[in-house]
């Protein structure tokens, strides 16, 4: 069992809770994610580590609540526990000095970039982070974002904070003012991350994005996240979570990522019995 140690709650439907996991902790990289289970019953979800402290083995996760899984960790409490917490999984963000480095984080997306803003800055890079938001309300993590960058920019979708304005708008403003970027890393929803590689594609910007694809087993086993990334398919669990957006067909993503939609919405309370004897 895995005990929460810290519970709380960023924005109204977003919760940053601490877990008890120090064999996680010990190995966790940025860009690298879990799968845990609420309960016995419950489905496998994948979440990124969002931050890991070696010596109190405490791990970050930082969710949105969206459908039945979601809502059932949010009840949790301190002092609670939960079944499954299992990683860390995934290949880990390449972290070497490159020169400028911008992270771009939308939404939720804001957590995962966290970790590799850190380790990026610790690689000697300049980094500068840019984290959209719909409304201010809902922006997540700036001061723990300002304290391990030399920029933070942030856009809101309404201009309650910020520039007025998407993600592009503002890594496009970064180029207009003559920055030379040599790495753009993008997490968030899977159209701004599209939207973003097509921008940089021009513009000759390597682009790495973090997909979300439906995961199941997070081992490489079931082929549910598989991904077409240039001529190959790729097991989003095992060869990512992070690929070159340039080559990423961002199309099949979405359409794949529709198919259970209607599905989950059918079977919000529906119990997963992998793993159980019946
Ligand atoms: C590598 C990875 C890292 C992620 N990191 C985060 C994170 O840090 N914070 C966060 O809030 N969310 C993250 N997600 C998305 C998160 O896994 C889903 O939001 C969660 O599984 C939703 O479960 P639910 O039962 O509450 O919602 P449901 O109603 O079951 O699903 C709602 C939507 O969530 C997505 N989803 C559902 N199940 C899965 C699954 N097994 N795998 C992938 N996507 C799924 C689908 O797009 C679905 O339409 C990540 C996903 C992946 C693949
Ligand atoms: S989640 Fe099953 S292969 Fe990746």
């Amino acid at each position: 069992m895995f005990k929460i140690l810290k519970k709380e709650e960023w924005s109204p439907s977003v919760f940053a809770m601490e877990i008890e996991a120090p064999r996680v902790a010990k190995k966790a990289q940025a860009g690298q994610f879990i799968v845990l289970r609420v309960d016995e019953k419950g489905e496998r979800i994948p979440l990124t580590i969002a931050d890991f402290n070696r010596e109190t083995g405490a791990v970050l996760i930082v969710f949105q609540v969206i459908g039945a899984s979601t809502m059932k960790l949010a009840e949790l409490n301190v002092g609670d526990s939960i079944v499954d917490f299992v990683g860390p999984l995934g290949q880990p963000s390449e972290i070497e000095k490159l020169g400028t480095v911008v992270v771009v984080g939308g939404g939720i997306g804001v957590a995962p970039t966290y970790p590799i803003a850190r380790a990026m800055k610790e690689a000697g890079n300049k980094v500068i982070a840019i984290m959209g938001a719909k409304t201010k309300d809902i922006l997540i993590m700036e001061e723990e974002m300002k304290a391990v960058t030399d920029e933070v920019v942030v856009t809101t979708d309404d201009g309650s904070y910020g520039i007025k304005g998407f993600v592009t708008n503002a890594v496009q403003a970064l180029v207009d003012r003559g920055e030379k970027i040599d790495q753009i890393t993008a997490i968030g929803p899977v159209i701004m991350m599209k939207s973003v590689a097509d921008a940089t594609h021009d513009l000759g910007i390597r682009t790495i994005v973090s997909l979300n694809p439906i995961m199941v087993d997070g081992t490489g086993m079931c082929g549910g996240c598989r991904v077409q990334v240039g001529d190959e398919t790729k097991f989003a669990c095992v060869d990512g979570p992070e690929f070159d957006g340039h080559l990423v067909d961002f199309k099949g993503l979405m359409s794949r990522q529709r198919m259970y939609r209607d599905l989950e919405a059918q079977e919000k309370d529906h119990v997963c019995n992998i793993g159980l004897d019946r």
